[in-house]
């Protein structure tokens, strides 16, 4: 029997967020996320297009919410290092879990950990120039999805940028997933949710309309290749 695919599958749990859940097929999880990202969340044009110009400018501040394992935080710390560019990122996310692999796998690049919720970072008067996130919306509830957007225009220095990432649910999206990692289940997925929460994830996430629908005044989405979404809020510049 085919998925329903036409609404938000929320009563749908993915099962990394289990506080229950198998550590060591937690950690594979994490470990797991950069592979799968470098194919389904293309991390290098937010660097190029969003990142690399306003860290040409000055040292850059870069929040990400819900880092996971911390792959993105890595992958952007290395690249702008490649391009000789200097960074403050901080790596946060609720789940002390991925924050404890997260930093355990910094591997000398110096980022931030942060075990809270963004609303802490907003109490202690935290400023960035961008503030990003991936594969997260859809795990909010109404009241995280509201306070994560709220909290993110907070933390974001005059100029800066808000640039939220997800999955677009859609039968496209959910079918090449499943046969992508069928293959791969007995092998580099082994051991992890990927695969199962993965397909969980896309019956969970927003189509291009409904995250607009939900979108604030002043937000747009836009749709990229392939099958993502992104939330995006920029802030007005000082003295506009
Ligand atoms: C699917 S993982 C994505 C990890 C990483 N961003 C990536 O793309 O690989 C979602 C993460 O968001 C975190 N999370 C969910 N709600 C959150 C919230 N309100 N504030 C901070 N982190 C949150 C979860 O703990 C989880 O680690």
């Amino acid at each position: 029997m085919s998925v329903d695919l036409r609404g938000r599958a929320t009563h749908v749990r993915e099962l990394m967020d289990d506080p229950q859940a198998d550590e060591e097929m937690l950690g594979r999880t994490y470990q797991r996320f950069g592979a799968v990202n470098a194919v389904v969340s293309r991390p290098g044009r937010l660097y190029r297009q969003d990142i690399r110009p306003r860290a040409a400018a000055r040292r850059i501040r870069i929040l990400d919410i819900g880092a996971g394992g911390g792959d993105l935080c890595r992958l952007l710390v290395r690249r702008l290092r490649r391009d000789g560019l200097e960074a403050d990122v901080t790596a946060l996310d609720a789940d002390e879990r991925a924050i404890r692999w997260a930093s355990a796998h910094d591997v000398g690049l110096g980022i931030r950990y942060r075990c809270a919720l963004s609303s802490q970072l907003v109490e202690e008067g935290d400023r960035y120039d961008v503030v990003l996130s991936n594969h997260v919306l859809h795990h909010l509830d109404a009241g995280e999805f509201d306070a994560v957007l709220r909290d993110s225009q907070a933390l974001t220095a005059p100029g800066g940028l808000v640039s939220h990432h997800d999955i677009a649910r859609g039968r496209l999206a959910y079918t090449a997933f499943a046969g992508a990692t069928w293959p791969l289940s007995r092998t580099l997925l082994a051991g992890s949710f990927i695969r199962v929460d993965g397909l969980r994830s896309i019956r969970r996430s927003y189509t291009a309309r409904e995250l607009a629908a939900l979108a604030p005044s002043g937000w747009s989405v836009r749709s990229r290749l392939p099958a993502r979404l992104e939330l995006r809020w920029e802030a007005p510049r000082a003295g506009t």
